[in-house]
């Protein structure tokens, strides 16, 4: 088997190569992968030993890059979010941003989002056929996220796009500059390789001086950021612009993709569909399998911070060390039947948002929230669903994404 596969984006148009990972996890978990355009990398595979680099932020740092690419120094200094930031200067940005998404707050975005979702269901209710990811999953994570950013629901579609540029930077559906394909050395400088950023930059501007303008005490996210914390300290203008971006970025496709993968798996396990049409309160239960189940940020990289063994095999400082979600999420020594989708499966503890780290995904609250809500308020009203042609997937080793899926439905 060519496990350098990987890492090659085409082949995840047909599909995650699951027997690829399954092969390398049973053969050899921490697996040195040669790239063509990149000094190579340690595949970690295994649940295990993902969590092991994981929690140590001290031997495994996300400073010098979070993706595959290399980057030289200038270019690292010049992208870095709080991603690409080891504590403690971590745990200081994440501080001042962590209270609006904590689980208590974002539960009252409850109603908005359950409104959202009822107008953008109805504006497809009672075709018989449509493509689920451009009606319903492309347009809601980002109006949703933008109900707690404070930004205008009209602004949504238009934030989309900009999202979809910055992350499916490597499929030409979604930018004019997909990185392995056109020479996108001009825009090294900016965050995601992208001129896109710069937009986004001026958007986020614009709203913190809106904000400003504004005497009235707004309560929305944007707000909550620009006002000093209890010890006076505020994030600075430039942190902000960088953290608007990149929440424009994660937010966006991640939730996306895991809505498609999450009606895909129910689509083909229509006894999976039918249990949770009986018992609607599977749906906590049934919303973590749609994350395990599309593991949609395929991986995460980190880079030795000193020698170290892993699995055996001797690590250098400075090895990149990707450790493969997708893999871990399938791994029969943590999950029983892996490869069986299972709306009641408990325990559940995917690594779909990361699991054990500093750098847990942010957004997980309202993630989880999007996805209950946008499948509390479908499911009822379907009668009979399938699929009505292929569906199409994201040219990219980064984002496992359904990107087009065509549907014929019956409805309630
Ligand atoms: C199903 C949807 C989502 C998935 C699968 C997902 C996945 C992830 C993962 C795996 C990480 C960890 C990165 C690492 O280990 O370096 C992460 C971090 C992050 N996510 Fe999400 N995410 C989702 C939705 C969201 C949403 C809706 C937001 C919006 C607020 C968001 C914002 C973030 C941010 C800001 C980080 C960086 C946290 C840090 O560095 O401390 N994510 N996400």
């Amino acid at each position: 088997m060519n496990t350098a596969n990987i890492i090659n984006p085409d082949v995840y148009v047909q599909g995650v190569p699951h027997d690829l990972f399954k092969h390398i996890r049973d053969n050899d978990p921490v697996h040195w992968v040669n790239e063509p355009d990149g000094r190579g990398f340690w595949a970690i595979t295994r649940y295990a030993d993902i969590l092991t680099v994981s929690k140590n932020y001290k031997a495994f740092s996300s400073a010098k890059g979070i993706r595959l690419e290399d980057m030289d120094a200038e270019e690292t200094e010049a992208r870095r979010t709080m991603m690409e930031t080891d504590p403690p200067e971590h745990t200081h940005l994440r501080r001042l941003v962590n209270p609006p998404f904590s689980h208590h707050d974002v539960q009252s975005y409850d109603r908005q989002i359950r409104s959202l979702a009822q107008d953008v269901i109805g504006a497809v209710y009672g075709k018989p056929q449509f493509d689920f990811v451009k009606e319903i999953a492309r347009t809601l994570p980002m109006r949703m996220l933008g109900k707690m950013l404070g930004v205008p629901d009209e602004d949504g579609m238009w934030l989309v796009q900009r999202g979809d540029a910055l992350i499916g930077n490597s499929d030409p559906e979604f930018t004019d500059f997909p990185v392995d394909l056109v020479d996108t050395s001009a825009y090294r400088l900016l965050p995601f390789r992208s001129p896109i950023s710069l937009e986004l930059f001026d958007y986020a501007e614009k709203q913190a001086n809106r904000r400003r303008a504004d005497a009235v005490a707004n309560h929305d996210v944007v707000s909550l950021l620009m006002r000093p914390k209890r010890d006076g300290e505020t994030l600075s203008d430039l942190a902000f612009k960088n953290f608007f971006t990149l929440v424009v970025a994660a937010g966006n496709d991640t939730t996306r993709y895991t809505m498609a993968a999450g009606l895909h798996a129910l689509i083909e396990h229509p006894d999976q569909l039918a249990l949770l049409q009986q018992d609607p309160k599977l749906i906590n239960t049934a919303v973590e399998e749609f994350l395990r189940w599309g593991t949609v940020t395929m991986y995460f990289r980190r880079t030795a911070s000193e020698d170290i063994e892993l699995g055996g095999k001797h690590i250098r400082a400075g090895d990149k060390v990707v450790m493969w979600y997708i893999s871990g999420d399938f791994d029969e020594r943590q999950f029983a039947n892996p490869y069986q989708f299972d709306v009641t499966r408990t325990p559940n503890a995917h690594l779909a948002f990361g699991l054990q780290s500093p750098h847990k995904c942010l957004g997980e609250h309202l993630a989880r929230l999007e996805l209950r809500v946008l499948f509390e308020e479908l499911i009822p009203r379907i009668k009979s669903i399938e699929l009505a042609g292929p569906v199409e997937r994201l040219r990219s080793n980064f984002i496992s994404g359904i990107k087009h899926m065509p549907l014929k439905v019956e409805w309630r």
